[in-house]
């Protein structure tokens, strides 16, 4: 079976697990995905916001034209690469996702990922980096390439910060655009 059919499963066993259904039931859409399939890079943020629900994407908002500012400054854009959110469906009023509402997707972003198989994972924002850098600090790590066990595989992790935290705050910003033009360099030494 081709890669899109295993996602397409994905989603419906979300569906059919009935996950988060208190977000579910404020939720227009279950925002899985958008990019390519095939990507070596696969961007995880933390949840859809207003826009993406209501559009059923993720990073169409103001974060995701920052994202796409960024991708287009490291000479990719979103067909290159593969977005996603830990969390699914968007929180009420975008507040932070629970521990519970994380932990109860993360089975399925994996599986998203054992499907694409990417050579990187850049997570946006400490929500999506905990699982994979547990007891790390975004503070301290962010823009370093970590090499981690993924199942029988290895995979590296590029923890940045996330656009909408560093959208209004010129350090961060600024720090982010620096971390993300350095990404191409270093997917290309893998
Ligand atoms: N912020 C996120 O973390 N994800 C989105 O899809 C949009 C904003």
């Amino acid at each position: 079976m081709g890669k899109q059919a295993d996602l397409d499963k994905v989603r419906q066993a979300i569906l059919d697990n009935n996950i988060c259904p208190e977000l579910a039931s404020g939720a227009t859409n279950l925002v899985m995905g958008d990019g390519n399939i095939d990507a070596d890079i696969v961007f995880i943020g933390e949840a859809p916001g207003k826009k993406e629900d209501e559009q059923g994407l993720p990073f169409v908002g103001a974060a995701g034209k920052f994202l796409n500012e960024m991708l287009a400054a490291a000479d990719m854009d979103r067909s290159d690469v593969f977005i996603t959110n830990i969390v699914k469906y968007r929180p009420p009023n975008n507040r932070d996702p629970l521990p519970e509402e994380k932990k109860a997707f993360w089975p399925y972003l994996l599986k998203q990922l054992q499907i694409i198989q990417p050579k990187v994972v850049i997570t946006l924002g400490r929500h999506s980096m905990e699982y994979f850098l547990p007891d790390m600090k975004i503070s301290q790590i962010h823009g370093q390439a970590k090499r981690i066990q993924f199942g029988d595989d290895k995979l590296v992790i590029i923890p940045l910060y996330h656009p909408a935290a560093a959208l209004y705050n010129g350090g961060m910003r600024q720090t982010l655009i620096d971390d993300f033009l350095q990404v191409p360099q270093v997917v290309a030494k893998l």
